[in-house]
């Protein structure tokens, strides 16, 4: 459930030109799920931004950050605690996972992907992973996937290709998925996918724990508040022209 508290900064670093690593302190167990996020108080800001969580281990998380606007640039300078609401939305579901997983991830939508490639890992399952980015010079989570073993396929809009011609190119479509990006990449992801599939939904939010109905939007059958019923959703479950 989510929970408000006072969290210590233990790095602030830049990953890339726009990219950062953010690593918290707890003073108790972090108690977290993939998919899960974050909803940041940003000093001089009304709203709080919401940021998911990239891992975790003990009292510490790890947050990965891209500098968009105001908000996140203030982000950059943040040194000594952070108010925070930890432990927000539904998270990832990896028990609907059989033997296997694909991870689709696009631009920062890679980074809670990253949580569930550790979360799937201990349940055992293979992972494969294919993520996207503009260009080389944003690539982000390399290294991680060097030292877990995993073998990840890159691809690059520079390079005229994209997670979904990739996939088609290794004919990866029957495979359960997670999937979070850019919503029209998750559009297409969701054209092309055939198996079980879930979807990582992003919007600006208000209060981000379920109370203004601000992030709400409809789904197939329902309204939904991504902040609170989201943000993962399954596949058949979104209306994408509704995210557009
Ligand atoms: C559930 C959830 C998880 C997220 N996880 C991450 C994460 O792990 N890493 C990360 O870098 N970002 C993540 N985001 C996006 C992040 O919250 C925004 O980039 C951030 O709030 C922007 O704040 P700002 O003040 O810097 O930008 P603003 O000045 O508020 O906006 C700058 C520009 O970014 C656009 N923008 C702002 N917020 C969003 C959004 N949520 N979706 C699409 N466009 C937006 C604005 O329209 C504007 O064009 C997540 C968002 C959600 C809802
Ligand atoms: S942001 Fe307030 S209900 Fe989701």
């Amino acid at each position: 459930m989510a929970k408000a508290e006072i969290m210590t900064v233990i790095e602030n670093t830049p990953l890339t030109k726009d990219t950062y690593r953010l690593r918290l302190k707890s003073d108790q167990p972090v108690q977290v799920r993939c998919g899960q996020f974050l909803n940041l108080k940003i000093p001089g800001k009304a709203l709080r931004r919401p940021i998911s969580v990239t891992s975790w281990k003990d009292d510490e998380i790890e947050l990965t950050y891209r500098v968009v606007g105001e908000g996140t640039r203030i982000l950059t300078q943040c040194r000594d605690t952070l108010d925070v609401i930890n432990e927000c939305g539904n998270g990832f579901d990896l028990t609907k996972f059989d033997k296997e997983v694909l991870l689709i991830g696009g631009g920062i939508g890679t980074a809670p992907l990253i949580a569930c490639a550790e979360e799937a890992l201990r349940q055992g399952l293979q992972v494969k992973v294919v993520f996207g980015y503009q260009n080389r010079s944003q690539t982000l989570f390399q290294e991680f996937f060097r030292e877990k073993g995993i073998h990840a396929e890159y691809v690059y809009d520079e390079d005229g290709e994209n997670v979904v011609t990739r996939i088609r190119d290794l004919g990866l479509e029957k495979m359960d998925f997670l999937a979070c990006g850019p919503v029209r990449m998750m559009q297409a992801v969701d054209g092309i996918m055939e198996g079980y599939g879930q979807f990582s939904l992003e919007t600006r939010m208000g209060c981000g724990f379920g109370a203004c109905m601000g992030c709400s939007v409809r789904l197939k059958d329902r309204m939904a508040r991504i902040c609170k019923e989201g943000p993962v959703f399954e596949k058949g479950e979104i209306v994408w022209q509704n995210l557009l």
